[in-house]
């Protein structure tokens, strides 16, 4: 398969990382990758044969203008010129995320999907705002979107509620969608202390970004709740038919309230009917012990499905940070060359 990789940010730099760590893999796989393109912002590299990504890994840890690399690196990279080449058979879209209008990568997953290319995607807002209009486009073209990593990375949020749940009617969603306000509730209920001091921890840790705003308002677990109600539970929603809190009114004698009631405060992203309308919120819940995401600690991530079918599911667990991101983004790509079919 020959890829262009447009954004060679963290992720992009980790997936391209990846295919060099799973090369035996991909070769037992029979699974022959070429990445034709790596793109950023401000040009890109070419090579018509596949780039030796060995080398441009190393030229990219001390240069970020990849228009300099001597091997086919130019500005005249662009996603014009990759589209007009009609050299690619995926095109892994991995450029910032934007809410508003989902650009770049909108016109970029469009484009390469008119054009009968696969598309896999880490990047939430084309698939928050236009995932079904893109599905169709894929089918209509009979290719493949892939969107696993958007909403929980290693955590299979998505392909599990698509795949594993295939026939059966999701009836309820709820999740701990967000592992850093997870993390800074578990440090405020294991070590008493304030929500100021745990956010601090989480950022010398690096699990919290230089700008958790997103993430301790509740933004990050409403876009992800927003993306699996409307394609497993097949509906339009926006972010504003969310009720969304964060935690950052938690106070320590609230947890500790909760603990001496034996229950633990966790951010949840919910769906659900009740009163036959449906309902989606965001906020911090008091979960009883018995409750299956009780257990769910740390910066750990977890989802349940309630459906008519297949019962009660809860999936748990799975990595954090960049490399799951790319292995999430890895898994698509197999999953499309073993023939899986996303978009039907
Ligand atoms: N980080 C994670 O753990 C994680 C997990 C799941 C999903 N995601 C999502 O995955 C995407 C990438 O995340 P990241 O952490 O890798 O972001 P990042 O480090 O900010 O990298 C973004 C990349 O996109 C490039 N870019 C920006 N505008 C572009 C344009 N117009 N055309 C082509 N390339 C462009 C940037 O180029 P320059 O360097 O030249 O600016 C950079 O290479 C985001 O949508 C993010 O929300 C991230």
């Amino acid at each position: 398969m020959r890829l262009a990789v447009v954004g060679f940010g963290g992720v992009g730099q980790a997936f391209v990382d990846l295919l060099l760590l799973k090369r035996s893999y991909l070769y037992n796989e029979g699974l022959d990758i070429k990445i034709n393109y790596i793109m950023n912002s401000r040009g890109g590299v070419y090579s018509p044969t596949g780039i030796d990504c060995a080398s441009l890994v190393e030229f990219s840890k001390a240069n970020g203008d990849l228009s300099q690399y001597k091997n086919g690196g130019s500005k005249q990279i662009t996603f014009e010129s990759i589209m007009k080449n009609k050299d690619i058979d995926v095109l892994v879209e991995m450029t910032p995320t934007n809410k508003e209008t989902g650009e770049p990568g909108m016109t970029y997953i469009e484009r390469a999907l008119e054009k009968g290319i696969h598309v896999i995607t880490s990047n939430k807002g084309p698939v928050m705002l236009a995932y079904k209009r893109l599905n169709k486009l894929a089918a209509k073209n009979g290719v493949q979107l892939g969107i696993g990593c958007t909403s929980g990375g290693a955590l299979p949020t998505v392909n599990g509620g698509l795949i594993d749940m295939a026939g059966a009617e999701i009836l309820s969603i709820e999740g701990i969608l967000n592992g850093t306000t997870n993390f800074i509730l578990d440090e405020m209920a294991q070590k008493g202390v304030t929500y100021d001091d745990a956010l601090k921890k989480a950022m010398d840790l690096g699990i919290a970004e230089a700008d958790p705003t997103l993430d301790v308002e509740g933004w990050d677990t409403a876009t992800k709740l927003l993306i699996l109600t409307n394609i497993l539970m097949n509906e339009e929603k926006t972010l504003a038919d969310i009720l969304v809190e964060g935690i950052t009114g938690i106070t320590p004698e609230q947890i500790e309230k909760a603990k001496r009631e034996g229950k633990k405060y966790k951010l949840v992203g919910r769906t659900e009917n009740r009163d036959g309308s449906l309902h989606m919120t965001v906020r911090p819940e008091k979960l009883d012990r018995g409750h299956p995401l009780y257990s769910i600690d740390g910066r750990h991530k977890a989802v349940r499905y309630v459906s008519d079918t297949l019962g009660d599911l809860t999936l748990s667990g799975g990595a954090s940070g960049v490399t799951p991101a790319a292995a999430s983004v890895l898994r698509d790509l197999i999953n499309i060359y073993r023939g899986y079919r996303y978009s039907i």
